[in-house]
């Protein structure tokens, strides 16, 4: 839970304030208690509390836990800077017992407000589902957290577009066999009951079949669980306006296919899924927000696994649009569901502008690492609404080249298409022409989210181990402003 009050009351297990250097030199205090004003000064006068990035220093005020949090100098707080401290503190031993917590926030702009939300709500989320609480683990669980800022719509919807950040990360991280095509099918059906502006179609393998889906057919194969392609028609706009698509690669399991994935590569693939994932999330927020906007939800499931049925290197499939393709390689599955979701949606919905996010290569995890999306489009003002999200949201991407020349390199000598590439290097690219060769010239942007849907061993910026639900925050931020 987490409520807005206009003024702190230390009344809480623990009040947590947020100080920078200037504050604390000007005595510019984000509070209003002289007592600890006093405290303030005193500590500051005997060096005890300077207010240094991530300094924190726990007092006691009428028996409550006060934990004084140092931002550093004002001139160096980023907003991301300012989320990893929030979360950090929130994690600290100091914490670990309390239960309600009060924070102060140094400042009441919005936005700082909006990075302390998501500071406690993304930073503080943890994956703990398989595990098991130790015997000497007194930690209790957070029931509450007020934040000291006037309550406003903006804060709330915050609040919401992190719920669905959680959502999308609980889906990622948990275990291939659990969130199959099936939890898909059935968490969207959860998601949609009631709301009345919405419609679903699902294809399963016969629709799949009937209507000649046969790249993602192919990519499912060996596997006996049920390909998907599920899309869902939110009607929140007038009947005038287009529909923006937004497109989810879900291979709930990615073995490789008979090109098998090596260990260090393979242990990790059930999250393959994220693009889709992320589409739930943002399903999850555009519905709680009742956004006046028309938007296709799409997501591809399938799996790619191994055994006699599975699709094989060299054979050729014919998909939707009508094109063949020759396999070059069983692990570039990704793009091949896609090509057909993509060829179906323009010409059943026909979608004034496709957005997909998908895990789709390793390629671009080499390019851009782990804090960055890949951003491809074949539009410039699309690309740089989509800039202009990540920028407000810290959800963030990166643009690379998509150009005529390059669809040289995904020729094939026996098919009209190739799903890899005879060129060396730049395979994040060839990859998303790929995609856009499926556009009939749609506008369209794809974001490769292979490396920033995940984090591994560890910590990056404000997300700790495990799924970041990359993609939710920055398309929601879109659809709510383009
Ligand atoms: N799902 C992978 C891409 C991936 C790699 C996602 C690392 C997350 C982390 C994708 O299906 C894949 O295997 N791509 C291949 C393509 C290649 C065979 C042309 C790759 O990137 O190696
Ligand atoms: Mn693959
Ligand atoms: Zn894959």
């Amino acid at each position: 839970m987490i409520s807005f009050r206009n003024s702190e009351k230390f009344d809480k297990d623990a009040t947590v304030i947020l100080i920078d250097k200037e504050q604390l030199k000007n005595k510019d205090f984000p509070f209003n208690h002289k007592k600890l004003e006093e405290e303030f000064v005193a500590l500051s006068k005997n060096g005890q509390f300077s207010a240094d990035k991530d300094e924190m220093f726990p007092l006691v005020i009428k028996g409550g836990l006060v934990l004084l949090v140092g931002l550093g100098k004002k001139e160096d707080l980023t907003l991301t800077a300012l989320r990893i401290v929030v979360k950090k503190a929130l994690v600290s031993q100091f914490l670990k017992k309390h239960a309600e917590v009060e924070i102060v926030p140094h400042a009441t702009d919005e936005k700082s407000v909006i990075a302390v939300i998501e500071g406690f709500l993304i930073g503080t989320y943890k994956w703990d589902k398989y595990k098991s609480k130790s015997k000497d683990d007194k930690s209790v669980p957070r029931k509450h957290v007020y934040i000291i800022a006037p309550e406003k719509r903006e804060y709330k919807q915050a609040v919401t577009i992190c719920e669905g950040v959680n959502f999308t990360r609980n889906l990622v991280n948990d275990n291939a066999d659990v969130v199959t095509s099936g939890l898909f099918e059935k968490t969207v059906k959860e998601l949609i009951k009631g709301h009345k502006n919405v419609s679903l179609e699902i294809l399963n393998r016969k629709e799949l079949k009937a209507k000649g889906l046969n790249l993602h057919l192919a990519v499912n194969q060996g596997s006996n669980k049920e390909p998907k392609l599920i899309i869902v028609k939110y009607n929140g706009g007038t009947t005038k306006e287009d529909y923006t698509a937004v497109l989810g690669k879900g291979m709930t399991f990615d073995t490789g296919g008979l090109n098998l994935k090596p260990s260090h590569h393979i242990e990790t693939m059930r999250i393959d899924m994220s693009g889709a994932g992320a589409v739930v999330g943002m399903l999850k927020n555009i519905l709680a927000l009742k956004i006046p906007k028309n938007i296709i939800f799409a997501m591809s499931l399938a799996e790619n696994a191994i055994g006699s049925n599975a699709y094989k290197p060299g054979d050729v499939f014919t998909g939707y649009a009508g094109k063949s393709v020759e396999i070059g390689n069983t692990d570039a599955e990704g793009r091949l569901v896609l090509a057909d979701a993509i060829a179906y949606l323009v010409k059943n919905y026909k979608p004034g502008r496709i957005i997909d996010l998908a895990t789709l290569t390793g390629a671009c995890v080499v390019a851009l690492g782990f804090d960055y999306s890949g951003l491809f489009s074949n539009n410039d003002d699309l690309s740089r609404q989509l800039v202009r999200a990540s920028n407000e949201t810290d959800d963030r991407v990166w643009r690379l080249p998509v150009y005529p020349e390059i669809k040289e390199y995904i020729k094939s000598q026996i098919a009209d298409l190739k799903n890899t590439s005879s060129m060396r290097g730049a395979g994040a690219c060839t990859a998303a022409e790929f995609l856009r060769s499926f556009t009939e010239g749609t506008t369209w942007a794809h974001l490769d989210i292979a490396g920033s849907a995940y984090v591994e061993n560890g910590c990056r910026m404000y997300f700790g181990h495990g799924a970041t639900g990359a993609g939710v925050r920055l398309v929601t931020h879109y659809l709510l402003n383009n």
